[in-house]
């Protein structure tokens, strides 16, 4: 039986940046990754870094090539009735944001724990977890066709929304919160220069679209749409159509077209459990909670967590000091519900809500007029939109 410190299921952003920081500090770890290192490597996601997980992403040694590739960002634009308003984001709070999509920092991660002799199993599909209330908890595993254990002292359940760990507790173990919305996003990854520096998050009334970038070369567009669509039933002029009518502005705004390489639909859910922690074992990122991408706080919360557990770890470790590991879940669920309900706010405020009364749709459109004139309101916008401190 294979034996290490931390036992990780998944090498998303949750379970690479774990391993690392716990690397950093001496701890062993082995991730076990279910798809290929080229699948993950490729996996197209949200691409907006908080300024806490840019710092991050520096402290730890792997933010060189984000700072050469990634583009700074200082505010962005949500337009409405066919008027731009500017957020200045870093004038209201210090901080800025940086483009970088989610799989260039998957592809840092791997290099750096491949470089530094860790350990990631990929092709290596977590089947169980046992002992969890034992000393030493146990994965089984699935590579090659063999089914092999891994003994550790603690798990980390990184393995995403649709992993085992949440499942494998037993009923009643987890209350979950859950909200399911009457929407999707279509999105586009398009061979075209972003046709505004700043990204561009609009309410139209045929619906929400959000024009962001992946480099000066790649823009990366999403429309509001139902949450079954059928993306392959849209063609390449019918999306830029679209988005040219959403996306109008009364400022001559015109938006630049070119070849769609890529496109899907993804869902649009806010979700959470609670609570973070089972015996040994503890649930990070999509695992444990999952937002609606309207700010794209996905990968942000998941490096949140991140840290907060890797922390307790490193006290576990060297002092044989447990307080962090008890308070882990609450220490990492405060952080959590606030950017849940950033999510969900914005979410509500900029998408086209079909059976919405027309006192609510009132409600919608003074909530934009508010937000887009008063400082005040700005400045709240703006700071949960740059991130807000781990505490
Ligand atoms: N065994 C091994 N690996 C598994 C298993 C399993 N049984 N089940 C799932 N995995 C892997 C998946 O293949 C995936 O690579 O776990 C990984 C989970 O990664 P993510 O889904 O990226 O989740 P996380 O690391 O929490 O990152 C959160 O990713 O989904 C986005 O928007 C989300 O930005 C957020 C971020
Ligand atoms: C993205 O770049 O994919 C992105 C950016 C901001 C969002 C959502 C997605 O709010």
């Amino acid at each position: 039986m294979m034996r290490t410190q931390v036992g990780i299921i998944g090498a998303g952003p949750a379970g690479l940046m774990l391993s690392h920081l716990l690397a950093l500090e001496g701890i062993s770890s082995v991730v076990l990754e279910a798809h290929t290192r080229d699948y993950v490597e490729q996996r197209i996601r949200a691409g907006l870094m908080e300024h806490f997980s840019v710092e991050l992403l520096r402290q730890c040694g792997v933010g060189a090539r984000m700072d050469r590739e990634g583009l700074v960002h200082h505010g962005i634009v949500l337009r409405f009735g066919g008027r731009s308003h500017r957020i200045p984001v870093t004038d209201l709070t210090g901080k800025s944001m940086m483009i970088y999509g989610q799989h260039e920092v998957v592809k840092d991660l791997i290099a750096a724990r491949l470089a530094a002799g860790g350990q990631i199993l990929f092709e290596a599909e977590a089947v169980g977890i046992d002992e969890l209330h034992g000393e030493r908890p146990r994965i089984r595993f699935r590579q090659d066709g063999r089914e092999q254990q891994i003994e550790c002292d603690i798990i980390a359940g990184c393995d995403g929304f649709h992993g085992i760990c949440r499942p494998a507790l037993p009923l009643g173990a987890l209350t979950v919160y859950d909200k399911i919305y009457p929407f999707g996003w279509l999105g586009i990854l398009a061979d075209v220069a972003p046709s505004n520096d700043e990204l561009v998050y609009a309410n139209h009334e045929r619906g929400y679209a959000l024009l962001t970038m992946r480099s000066p070369s790649v823009s990366r567009l999403y429309l509001q749409c139902a949450p079954d669509e059928d993306a392959d039933a849209w063609t390449d002029e019918a999306i830029w159509a679209e988005l040219r009518t959403r996306l109008a502005d009364d400022s001559g705004f015109v938006l630049q077209s070119g070849p769609i390489r890529q496109k899907g639909v993804t869902a649009m859910r806010s979700y959470v459990v609670e609570p973070l922690r089972h015996g040994r074992l503890f649930l990070l990122g999509d695992a444990a909670h999952i937002v609606p991408p309207t700010g794209a706080k996905g990968m942000n919360l998941a490096f949140a967590d991140v840290v907060v557990l890797s922390r307790a770890l490193i006290d576990w470790y060297r002092k044989r000091n447990g307080d962090g590991l008890d308070s882990y879940s609450a220490t990492a669920l405060r952080r959590v519900w606030k950017a849940e309900r950033f999510s969900w706010w914005l979410t509500s405020l900029m998408h086209r809500f079909e059976h919405a009364t027309p006192f609510e749709r009132r409600m919608q459109a003074a909530e934009l007029d508010y937000v887009t004139s008063s400082r005040a309101a700005m400045t709240t916008l703006a700071e949960n939109y740059a991130g807000l401190p781990l505490g």
